[in-house]
């Protein structure tokens, strides 16, 4: 088999999303009390022995499950996998109480720091980047309405070919990676492209189980945000585009009606404007 060495490959991006992961968020450990580990653990284990006895796993079974779980682990697809399949239900659970705006999850790209535009501004592109160009106005304001001068929104997405910066090859550093900072009144301006839908790599050890399970691997096309202000619980949302096939069934359960934008052809542009905004919860006391 002939590979393409700069060619994206799910081991590629995983192997990058676990270094990610280790550098900015395994710390030392969560400060878990040794009773709550002892009920976690002890009910995931007991769910596993219930569908092996429910399904009568065989031998053969159980060693394709423990060498999928090492290639999942050698391949450094763990962020991979569990932002996929399990993160959605974190997410639910952390944000049940909020009154603002709903979130979804972060996903194994998000990178901090990404080069500031102001309140109103271009996300780095290369020349000729393609996709429809987007222009995204809105507004930050706290769940009583007050505007939220200063607000971050950090943003980052896949570009046409759903692939992001510093995780696949061949892509300048902050591509489609930029920050913005709402002014006085709480608002912004974004000009970036309309992403394309991603694919989760099929290449690797979740594109084996995708295809070993019959599904498909596609999430619908996606903006991923991060907004936040002094005194506010920090958001985390994706935004999604109407129309796109993969909303009613994506792949990482991460699409909230909420969520959904209606982009609208700009007046004699080639490109299309869209309104959100976001309003945020005040730190609970
Ligand atoms: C994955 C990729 C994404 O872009 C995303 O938003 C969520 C999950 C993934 O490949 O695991
Ligand atoms: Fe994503």
């Amino acid at each position: 088999m002939t590979t393409d060495p700069k060619a994206p490959t799910a081991a590629g991006s995983g192997a990058d999303a676990t270094d990610r992961f280790k550098t900015d968020k395994a710390g030392p450990g969560a400060d878990t009390p040794p009773e709550r580990v002892d009920v976690l653990a002890r009910e995931v284990l007991a769910a596993v022995h219930a569908i092996i006895r429910r399904h009568t796993v065989t031998y053969a079974e159980y060693n394709a499950l423990k060498a999928w779980m090492i290639d999942v682990g050698e391949t450094g697809e763990w962020p991979l996998f569990l932002d996929v399949w399990v993160e959605h239900v974190v997410e639910d659970v952390a944000t049940e109480h909020r009154k603002g705006n709903k979130g979804t999850i972060e996903g194994p790209y998000y990178v901090p720091n990404a080069p500031d535009r102001g309140p109103r501004g271009s996300v780095p592109t290369r020349s000729g980047e393609p996709g429809t160009p987007l222009v995204w106005t809105g507004q930050v304001t706290s769940t009583d309405g007050r505007a939220l001068a200063g607000a971050r929104i950090e943003l980052w997405h896949a570009d046409a070919n759903g692939l992001y910066s510093q995780f696949a090859p061949g892509i300048p550093e902050w591509n489609l990676r930029a920050t913005f900072t709402a002014d006085d009144e709480g608002r912004f301006e974004i000009h970036t492209v309309r992403p394309a839908p991603y694919r989760i790599p099929t290449d690797g050890a979740c594109g084996r189980l995708i295809a070993a399970a019959g599904w498909h691997s596609w999430r619908p096309a996606h903006l991923h945000v991060k907004v936040s202000a002094p005194g506010h619980e920090l958001l985390t949302a994706q935004l999604y585009f109407s129309g796109d096939a993969h909303n009613d069934d994506d792949i990482a359960s991460a699409v909230k009606p909420e969520l959904v934008l209606e982009p609208r052809p700009t007046t004699g542009g080639a490109g299309e404007g869209v309104a959100y905004d976001f309003a945020l919860d005040p730190v609970r006391a």
